[in-house]
């Protein structure tokens, strides 16, 4: 069983993934984590992530390097998303995942193509949303409680401009596939989004 969860920055994909993943004894892949790998490779090196030859000389990354933390910083996100707009960056990225999402079991992917271009023949595609105030909020409380000292509009000023990046470019853009199920979790607590997101997966297989 292949479940494809997509969505924006801060939607709580990444939690309704991995409970998924836990609740049906599935491997998790987050492949924003393979976006941001490239992106912080790019600026360890030097380089420039929106210089499309800088980014795709830095995907053959290793393994090792998606446990690293500074992953998980605003600065990688945003380097992420610049580097993820390069048609031939996703193109290399791409055996990795379907590799993971076609393994005997099967997986559960999150990120922002997974239902449209990684996994089209997933057999559960949920899009996960939530107005860019919410998210920001979300966004905003994680960043506190990793010690970090931000104010709320820069965050939802940089929400907004990823928002924007990940849905206008050509390659892949950030959109519900036809086949997906809407879980708008702008209302509802983690353990509430949790249970819905489980009902429409049910519904489906
Ligand atoms: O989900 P996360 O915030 O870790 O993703 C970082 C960036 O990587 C996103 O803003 C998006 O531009 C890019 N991304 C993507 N396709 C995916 C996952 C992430 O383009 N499947």
């Amino acid at each position: 069983m292949i479940i494809a969860v997509d969505g924006p920055a801060a939607s709580g994909k990444g939690t309704i993934a991995r409970a998924l993943a836990r609740h049906y004894g599935l491997p998790h892949l987050d492949t924003g984590l393979l976006y941001r790998a490239v992106g912080i490779s790019v600026m360890r090196a030097g380089g420039d992530p929106a210089n499309p030859a800088h980014a795709t000389a830095e995907c053959g990354f290793s393994e090792a390097l998606l446990v690293d933390p500074a992953l998980k910083s605003e600065a990688a996100g945003r380097a992420a998303s610049l580097v993820s707009s390069h048609p031939e960056v996703r193109a290399a990225l791409i055996r990795r995942q379907q590799d993971f999402a076609d393994q005997p079991g099967g997986a559960v992917l999150d990120g922002r193509d997974i239902g449209t271009v990684i996994a089209p023949h997933a057999h559960a595609k949920l899009f996960v949303t939530a107005s860019a105030e919410v998210r920001a909020e979300r966004r905003h409380r994680e960043l506190a409680g990793m010690g970090l000292d931000t104010r709320l509009t820069a965050v939802l000023q940089d929400i907004r401009a990823r928002d924007e990046r990940d849905s206008s470019r050509s390659a892949a853009p950030l959109r519900q596939a036809d086949d997906a199920d809407l879980l708008d979790t702008s209302q509802m607590d983690i353990e509430t989004a949790v249970q819905r997101a489980i009902a429409l997966v049910e519904a489906r297989i």
